[in-house]
């Protein structure tokens, strides 16, 4: 039995890393549009941490490999990196702004994150009470700050922004307009037994699946797992495996996976495990 259980777990190593994530090119500052005249810092994120590395850069029709995981840019176009022989990334997709309002909104915005609008005046235009409009109606008037927060952002605040300001008598001035839609941190997670249809007595190995959204792959989960309702093992643990050595009791199992620091958890469906005893 014991040769069988190690090929089982090389198995389940093996197919990680087949599906290594491609990389994830982040934003510094994290708007768009970017301003014209100012410089975005693109990094490409991925899980390669193997040294001396190879980062080829994309964009438009030219392309280039350097050891920089970073690249400063002021030019508008869509941009792409790899790592190594990677898959290569999303595309970002980059416009400079040379209008005389703009409204900059994250690449991104998922359940619970706490989200920054801004409305940027051209450096020249001089605007009075700047108001953030959601779906045509004010939402608020901007006192001050060029910034609007919405805190632990949900579907509800999807929709799509823009900003105005007033010029002089009867003139204003309205920015572009950002569509907002909030995804889902992570689906319902997904249970799977190996093997499905176990012996009286042998190993079966409970795995917990979530797909994180490929931004946000540093999101630290906990697992749990359950028979019915009754919880295997001490609860919460960082394992996305469960195993049971000795498995007598066919029933219905199902885990949780939690985003440890949002606090928020999904439970799977139920899997019918059926235990064959031994012939
Ligand atoms: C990268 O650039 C070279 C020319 O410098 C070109 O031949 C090659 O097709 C480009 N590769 C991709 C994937 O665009």
């Amino acid at each position: 039995m014991l040769p069988w259980a190690s090929l089982l777990v090389l198995a389940l190593i093996s197919g990680k890393f087949a599906t290594t994530p491609k990389p994830v090119i982040s934003l510094n500052p994290p708007w768009i549009p970017a301003i014209e005249g100012e410089t975005v810092l693109l990094t490409c994120n991925g899980f390669d941490l193997h040294s001396p590395r190879r980062i080829t850069w994309y964009h438009g029709n030219t392309n280039w490999t350097t050891t920089e995981n970073t690249l400063k840019v002021h030019t508008a176009g869509e941009y792409r990196c790899q790592i190594q022989d990677s898959a290569s990334s999303y595309p970002v997709h980059l416009q400079f702004s040379s209008a005389p309002l703009t409204l900059q909104a994250p690449v991104s915005v998922f359940q619970d994150d706490s989200v920054v609008l801004k409305c940027r005046a051209k450096e020249n235009v001089v605007l009075n009470s700047l108001k953030i409009y959601k779906n045509t109606k004010i939402l608020t008037v901007l006192n001050n700050s060029p910034e609007f927060h919405i805190h632990q952002a949900s579907l509800k605040d999807n929709g799509e922004y823009f900003c105005k300001g007033d010029k002089e008598s009867n003139k204003f001035v309205s920015s572009n307009s950002v569509k907002i839609e909030v995804e889902e941190l992570f689906p319902l997670p997904v249970l799977t037994a190996r093997p499905s249809q176990p012996t009286e007595g042998t190993l079966v190995t409970l795995t917990c699946e979530v797909q994180l959204p490929p931004q946000r792959l540093d999101i630290q989960l906990q697992f749990r797992f359950f028979r019915g309702r009754q919880a295997l093992g001490s609860g919460w643990s960082h394992s996305p495996e469960f195993r049971i050595f000795n498995m007598r009791q066919t029933g219905s199992y199902s885990c949780n996976a939690k985003a440890v620091t949002l606090n928020r958890w999904k439970q799977s469906h139920e899997v019918q495990i059926r235990v064959q005893s031994e012939c």
